[in-house]
């Protein structure tokens, strides 16, 4: 099956209509169908208005695209997945994110184990703690309250964490400080602490596997940074907790393992910031949020599960992907939210998509012959408009962009929400459906100036519209791109769920820093990477 993406009948009807449609604009898909607005726009439970209207697509493309889901067998796919089948081949594992926010009382099986109970059981501790430090029962080694709390972590372990804090800030206990360190460059760590005393600051060290070398050395460097102003080993308890799968290495660096809260081989590292990995997310927002939050993420993991293909938000976005990735040869999707506090919501998502999709092979070890996952970007809005928009107006190339807004503002300070409303309306508009040069030049616009003043339009964007950004409403976000990646994967029969990509990369940094630190050892790389390291070693 998996071999037979391009020979499906499925496939081959939506080239011959790619060809039928590829030059059709909008302005005359939405003439030619005034019911267009209600085929493409649909309400997700009290919260969500999607609006996918304004895509290059008809009614048929519509039928074709959820015929290839049909003919993928998605939904068998997807069901594997929500029951706990080892569908992360390469790895033998389970893909189980979803059970991290299923209630107390479902049952999901791994390996003869409930794992519903194993993840309530830590986010009962995860509680326990979070009220202790956010009370200030939780004391320093000297005995003064907890007042700053730095997450060391890369990756799946730091960008979530990050996203998260800066998305609910607004509901976050504000005389607690948070810092991410992440990477290895030791400017980070060093700013990270510049304002804070030892015996105020908790680390969570966030690593699944507990031997990633940035975390490692950063977690190392704040040891000692500790140690230097406490002196005295005892202090590491009071100020270290870990989060990881791997208690060996939690306990082998000096971390008491009951100060340790575990999460399993079936999260991904992208996929796990609603499991322990989120302890900094629960620490800012208090466990109540979180709780929301996680609610938030099983509300669209059962829109996904159980809505028909033809009314699922993440089926329609993920096919979306899929028709303009290989059908009209798009390599990139911008994702544009009008709120600030998701400024960090773009990067977050780079790695779900992109470590994700980022595959050049299908699950049976053969080379794809078509064109897998996109590069996702994004910046919020305003901003953005007065940076790149200006090629997604008027540029080569089509880039789709998703708009993310809301109705409520968090912070009621009339007039910003509805320009910042306004904007996102607007963009949308003039994406699809442009200005003419006949428009141009009926306002009087000198002849010159009218093809720069053009908008060719046809550009395609989706609209997003929220209540309110919430801890519930994040979750559903989140959890909506996550499972459009699985869409994607699924109908590319790849393996979305590992990340060998990245290895290679970390494997010949472990030779340069021994080529680095002993100079005495030969050189024996290409040419380019010889003369650079000579070049440092000097
Ligand atoms: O290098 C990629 C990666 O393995 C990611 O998939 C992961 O999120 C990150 O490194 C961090 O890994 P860990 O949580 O094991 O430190």
């Amino acid at each position: 099956m998996n071999n037979e993406l391009k020979k499906s009948s499925a496939w081959k009807k939506l080239e011959k209509h790619y060809k039928e449609i590829e030059n059709k604009h909008l302005s005359e898909l939405f003439k030619e169908d005034p019911q267009r607005i209600n085929k493409f726009t649909m309400n997700v439970g009290e919260d969500i208005y999607f609006d996918f209207s304004k895509h290059r697509i008809t009614e048929e493309t519509f039928e074709l695209l959820i015929n290839l889901a049909v003919e993928r067998n998605l939904t068998a796919k997807r069901e594997a997945m929500f029951e706990g089948n080892k569908i992360n081949t390469t790895e033998n594992r389970a893909v189980l994110h979803t059970a991290l926010r299923t209630p107390a009382d479902s049952k999901v099986m791994v390996d003869n184990v409930n794992v519903v109970e194993q993840v309530h059981v830590v986010l009962d501790k995860m509680s326990w703690f979070a009220n202790r430090v956010r009370s200030g029962q939780w004391k320093g080694y000297t005995g003064k309250r907890i007042k700053n709390i730095v997450n060391i972590g890369i990756g799946g372990s730091d960008l979530g964490p990050v996203m998260a804090y800066e998305a609910l800030k607004f509901y976050s206990q504000r005389d607690l400080n948070f810092r991410f360190v992440s990477n290895i460059d030791g400017n980070d760590f060093a700013e990270a602490v510049r304002e804070f005393e030892a015996d105020e600051t908790l680390f969570i060290v966030s690593s699944k596997t507990f031997t990633t070398l940035e975390t490692m050395t950063n977690a190392r460097t704040a040891r000692k940074w500790l140690l230097d102003s406490l002196q005295n080993e005892n202090a590491v308890a009071d100020h270290f907790v870990a989060v990881s799968t791997n208690v060996e290495q939690v306990t082998k660096f000096g971390i008491n393992p009951q100060n340790m809260f575990e999460f399993w081989d079936w999260v991904g590292g992208r996929y796990s910031m609603d499991s322990a990995i989120g302890l900094s997310t629960m620490l800012a927002i208090g466990p109540e949020n979180f709780n929301q939050l996680l609610k938030g993420f099983h509300e669209m993991d059962e829109h996904f599960r159980s809505a028909p293909l033809k009314q699922n938000i993440p089926v329609i976005m993920g096919l979306l992907n899929i028709w303009y990735g290989n059908f009209f040869g798009v390599q990139t999707q911008a994702v544009l939210p009008y709120n600030k506090y998701l400024h960090r919501f773009p990067a977050y998502l780079q790695q779900l998509t992109m470590e994700s999709n980022g595959k050049h092979v299908r699950l049976d070890g053969a080379k794809v012959d078509y064109q897998t996952g996109a590069i996702y970007w994004g910046e919020p809005g305003t901003n953005g408009q007065h940076s790149f928009y200006q090629l997604i107006h008027q540029g080569t190339i089509i880039i789709p962009c998703d708009f993310i807004g809301f109705k409520k503002a968090l912070n009621n300070l009339p007039p910003h929400q509805d320009y910042l409303m306004a904007n996102v309306i607007a963009q949308g508009e003039a994406l699809a459906f442009g200005k003419t040069q006949a428009e141009v030049s009926k306002q009087g616009v000198p002849e010159e100036l009218v093809p720069h003043k053009t908008f060719e339009g046809n550009r395609p964007s989706s609209t997003f519209i929220l209540d309110n950004l919430t801890p519930e409403s994040l979750g559903k976000l989140i959890a909506m791109y996550e499972h459009s990646v699985f869409v994607q994967g699924a109908i590319w029969g790849i393996n979305s769920f590992d990340q060998m990509g990245v290895e290679l990369g970390k494997v010949l940094a472990k030779k340069i820093i021994d080529e680095m630190q002993n100079k005495g050892i030969p050189l024996n790389h290409d040419d380019s990477t010889n003369a650079l390291i000579e070049h440092y070693r000097k």
